[in-house]
């Protein structure tokens, strides 16, 4: 357990220090844009970017414009989320106990089941899909029960070579994407 925190802070203090980190996010998102299953999803939950993270901005600005529906995270007790319906980033606080974006209405909550595609944050990925996001397993939690594409974007700083650890609640993505490759299916 303990590696596992070593190895998160290691590697986002690596992201912290990435340069052109707004040209390799735009990379990401135009292949995200690009692929057939953003193409064909109505319904796609993404996350707003925060700190150093890919930034997902272009993603949203191109759902609203080709009218998908959007629905961003909400913090709930006991690491659980929910997916709520935004119509433009305009909708957004900044109130949340992380520090993270989150809608002023709160009340709009997606059904799990409508979800076609969910772009999904982390911290180290490995080449075998799987996930390290930030230790509260918000995003595990919600994956169970869903049949969304999870996609989620990274930094190549985030992707090791060596397997993560895997514990019995983490779940795979089927793709991750990252400013020079795709892993998995897109
Ligand atoms: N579906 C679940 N049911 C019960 N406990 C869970 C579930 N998913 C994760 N957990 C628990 O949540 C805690 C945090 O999980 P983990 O360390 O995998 O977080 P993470 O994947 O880094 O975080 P996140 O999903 O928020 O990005 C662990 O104790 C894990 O066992
Ligand atoms: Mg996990």
């Amino acid at each position: 357990m303990t590696d596992k925190i070593f190895l998160r802070k290691k590697v986002l203090a690596k992201r912290d220090e990435l340069a052109n980190k707004g040209e390799k996010s735009q990379i990401i998102c135009e292949t995200v844009l690009k692929s057939n299953f953003f193409k064909k999803a109505k319904t796609v939950f993404v996350f707003l970017s925060f700190g150093s993270e890919v930034d997902t901005s272009l993603i949203l600005k191109t759902c609203f414009k080709q009218g998908k529906k959007v629905c961003v995270p909400v913090c709930k007790k006991d690491c659980m989320m929910d997916a709520v319906a935004i119509q433009n980033t305009s909708d957004m606080t900044y109130d949340n106990k992380y520090g993270i974006a989150e809608p002023k209405d709160a009340s709009n909550v997606v059904d799990k089941q409508d979800i076609d595609l969910i772009i999904v944050p982390g911290s180290v990925f490995d080449y075998d899909l799987n996930r390290m996001g930030y230790g509260k397993g918000y995003y595990d939690r919600y994956f169970v029960g869903t049949t969304a594409k999870r996609v989620a974007l990274a930094f190549d700083v985030q992707i090791q070579n060596e397997p993560i650890l895997v514990g019995e609640y983490d779940v795979k993505m089927h793709c991750i994407v990252s400013e020079s490759q795709i892993i998995g299916e897109l």
